[in-house]
């Protein structure tokens, strides 16, 4: 939440209800956040970080238009004060969105962090914790340029919290049992990787412990 710069009463959009998502909507409540919505293709997933983190949920339909205008209505229309795109460059996607990846020698697609540039309000931040591996072509910098948007984002420096981050759950002022769905021995580590990938068995993050009975 740094990078999201949420000081308290901030509006937060969080696209992506996997882990990822859910934690940084945990954070966000951490931060006094004012309110936090979260967007997903999948209902389990919404239902998931309603109930784990007290999010307001939107299903993303279609092209995503519904999420915007949805995020608009309930902002006075100005849009959230941040975005943060826990989705990456493997979003759901059409076959349309992959011809345009295939034209355009890309993998995957930023249509996450473009419909968080599209749902963030004028002068807002987007912070970006989903991985984009590659250049892409129509980037949208005339939005960014036109808002006045701030984007932060990249690899989590996991050494620079660890320790702040542990004594939260340490003080039970963040609980992580209930994002967790499936615990598996180490014996099946394969078959937690393929429902994690496939989101089978409304798996949303799986723990492998070495103790538990294979
Ligand atoms: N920045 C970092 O240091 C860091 C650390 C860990 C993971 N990650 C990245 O964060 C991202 C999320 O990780 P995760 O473990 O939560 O993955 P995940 O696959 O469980 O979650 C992604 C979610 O996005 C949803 N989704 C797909 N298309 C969508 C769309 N158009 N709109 C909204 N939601 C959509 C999926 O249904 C899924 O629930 C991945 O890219 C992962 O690699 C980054």
């Amino acid at each position: 939440m740094d990078w999201a710069g949420v000081k308290g009463g901030e509006s937060v959009a969080i696209f992506g209800a996997g882990p990822v998502g859910i934690m940084a909507a945990k954070s966000a409540w951490l931060r006094g956040a004012g309110r936090v919505l979260i967007v997903d293709t999948l209902a389990y997933r919404l239902s998931k970080a309603a109930a784990s983190a007290n999010c307001e949920t939107i299903l993303w339909e279609g092209d995503g238009k519904n999420v915007i205008e949805q995020i608009r209505s309930v902002t006075y229309g100005r849009g959230t004060d941040v975005c943060i795109d826990a989705v990456g460059f493997e979003p759901d996607r059409s076959f349309i969105d992959r011809a345009k990846s295939a034209l355009n020698l890309e993998k995957g697609s930023v249509k996450v962090l473009e419909a968080c540039m599209s749902a963030v309000r004028r002068g807002g931040i987007v912070s970006v914790l989903g991985v984009y591996p590659t250049t892409y072509d129509n980037f949208p910098i005339g939005q960014f340029f036109d808002k006045g948007i701030t984007l932060k984002g990249g690899q989590a420096p996991a050494h620079k919290y660890i320790d702040e981050l542990l004594e939260y759950v340490v003080q039970g002022k963040v609980v992580l049992e209930d994002v967790i769905t499936h615990r598996l021995p180490l014996s099946k580590i394969a078959d937690g990787y393929s429902m994690f990938k496939k989101k089978e068995d409304n798996c949303v993050k799986v723990v492998l412990d070495p103790w538990a009975a294979g």
